[in-house]
């Protein structure tokens, strides 16, 4: 089936790859980006894809870009939230760093749960709406001294859970996906676990892909992987 996919986070990264895949897939896509020229004469500036200003912490741009997509293709039936921000704020943050909490949650939990808002009329009346959420193992549990992030990325997991309890009915799946170290400039700024040795962003977007061709009664609700043992 060909299905037609809301976007955020293509502009690089997890997001990039997984545009890329669905497109080689034969979907349409609908590409939110903070600047929507930023593909603008890459591999994705072609027919299938389309653009629209999208910047997390707006709602109103969650709306704006759900309704243009409506126009332009009368419907959505995939939701793919990518974009997301790491900041290193730890449990007792200095003075000023509080700062951070907002964004956090602007970005990694208010932004996917308004866009949702936003598609979900459409999602619903598919009968097979999908959403896939870019968690994280720090959705899961919690380790080192970073707090803010795994804070903000265990309250997604929460909305992945209402979401799948509001959409089951309607015939929408959710999947709550969970990485550990992703192989982009987010792990690579924050980690000295070799690139190679992390989950590469390609092998990221199969996966995505190949949940989008399971029907309702096989979608998984988690999928969580790791790049080396945790115990
Ligand atoms: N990499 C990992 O190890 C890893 C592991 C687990 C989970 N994740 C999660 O996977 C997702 C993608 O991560 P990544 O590694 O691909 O990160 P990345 O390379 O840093 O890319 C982040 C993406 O999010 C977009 N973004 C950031 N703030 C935004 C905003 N306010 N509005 C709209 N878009 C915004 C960025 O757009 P701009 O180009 O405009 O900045 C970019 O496309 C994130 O949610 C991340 O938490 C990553």
């Amino acid at each position: 089936m060909q299905r037609t996919v809301l976007l955020t986070g293509a502009s690089r990264g997890i997001g990039r790859s997984i545009a890329r895949r669905l497109l080689i897939d034969g979907h349409r896509l609908s590409l939110g980006l903070r600047d929507p020229e930023a593909l603008r004469g890459t591999d994705l500036d072609v027919e299938a894809v389309i653009y629209h200003a999208y910047d997390a912490s707006d709602p109103s741009t969650a709306e704006s870009w759900v309704d243009a997509t409506l126009s332009q293709w009368g419907g959505i039936d995939t939701l793919i939230h990518c974009a997301g921000i790491l900041h290193r704020t730890p449990l007792l943050f200095a003075d000023g760093e509080e700062q951070q909490l907002d964004q956090l949650w602007a970005v990694n939990v208010k932004g996917p749960w308004w866009l949702t808002r936003a598609a979900w009329p459409s999602l619903a009346s598919s009968g097979q709406g999908r959403i896939q959420v870019l968690v994280s193992m720090s959705g899961k549990r919690v380790k080192g001294r970073m707090a803010g992030y795994p804070v903000s990325k265990f309250a997604l997991m929460g909305l992945c859970q209402s979401m799948r309890n509001e959409g089951w009915d309607q015939g929408i799946r959710v999947t709550a996906i969970c990485p550990s170290w992703v192989n982009t400039e987010m792990a690579r700024a924050v980690t000295a676990v070799e690139p190679a040795a992390m989950t590469q962003p390609d092998d990221l977007a199969s996966l995505c892909s190949s949940l989008l061709s399971l029907p309702n009664a096989a979608v998984p609700f988690e999928l969580a992987m790791n790049c080396s043992l945790e115990t």
